[in-house]
C-alpha cells in the first residue's frame, strides 16, 4: 500500500491535488492507494507525551508503519513545508523507520525549490527513510481551480509515483 499524506491544511489546497494526481496514477498502475489527509484528520500538536496517545495520531502510525512507500504532498511555508507535517512527522517517528518517501511541494514562487531538503534531511537522519531524488515542486501558474493544468507537473507526477513504487520494490 502507498501512503499519500497531504499536509496542507488550506480547503483550497494545491498540494491536495498534487496528492490526488499522484493517487489517480497509482490507480493507472494497478497499485493500491490511501489518502491521509490533515486538513480531515486533526492532530494534537506534539508535546513529546500525551499527544502519541491520541487516536489519529496511532492511526497515523500505523497506515505509515504498513505503507510500502509514502507520498508527501506539502506546502512550502517560509522556506520549508509546513508545520502540519513537521508535526505529523515528530507524532509519529519511529514509524517512519526505513521507508521510502516522495515529496511534492506547491509554493507560491521559484525561489523556495530548496524547501523540501529540511524535511528529506531529518527523515534521513532520523529514520533511515530512502528519499526518492525526484521532488515535485509547483506554483500557482501549474493550476486551474482544482486541476492540475500543467502537463510537465503531471508527467514529474507520474514519474514520481513509478520511480517510487520501483524503489520501494526493489528495497522490500
Ligand atoms: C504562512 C505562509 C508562508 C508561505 N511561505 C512561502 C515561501 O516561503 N515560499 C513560497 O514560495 N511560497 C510561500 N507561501 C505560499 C504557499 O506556498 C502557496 O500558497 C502554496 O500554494 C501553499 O500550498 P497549499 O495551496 O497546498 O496550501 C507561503 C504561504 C503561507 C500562507
Amino acid at each position: 500500500m502507498i501512503l499519500v499524506i497531504s499536509s496542507s491544511l488550506h480547503p483550497d489546497s494545491r498540494s491536495r491535488i498534487l496528492a490526488r494526481a499522484s493517487i489517480d496514477r497509482l490507480a493507472e498502475i494497478g497499485e493500491s492507494a490511501e489518502l491521509f489527509d490533515l486538513a480531515v484528520t486533526s492532530l494534537p500538536a506534539c508535546d513529546g507525551a500525551s499527544a502519541y496517545g491520541d487516536a489519529n495520531v496511532q492511526e497515523l502510525s500505523k497506515r505509515i508503519h504498513t505503507a510500502d512507500c509514502i507520498l508527501i504532498a506539502a506546502p512550502v511555508y517560509n522556506y520549508d513545508v509546513n508545520a502540519a507535517i513537521k508535526n505529523a512527522v515528530e507524532l509519529t517517528g519511529k514509524a517512519w523507520t526505513d521507508k521510502v518517501v516522495g515529496l511534492m511541494l506547491a509554493a507560491g514562487g521559484q525561489g523556495s525549490y530548496m524547501s523540501a531538503m529540511g524535511l528529506a534531511n531529518s527523515l534521513m537522519l532520523d529514520f533511515r527513510c530512502v528519499i526518492v531524488p525526484r521532488f515535485i515542486y509547483a506554483t500557482g501558474e501549474s493550476f486551474e481551480g482544482n486541476q492540475l493544468a500543467d502537463d510537465s507537473i503531471q508527467n514529474r507526477v507520474n514519474q514520481l509515483v513509478e520511480e517510487s513504487v520501483r524503489m520501494s520494490k526493489a528495497l522490500a
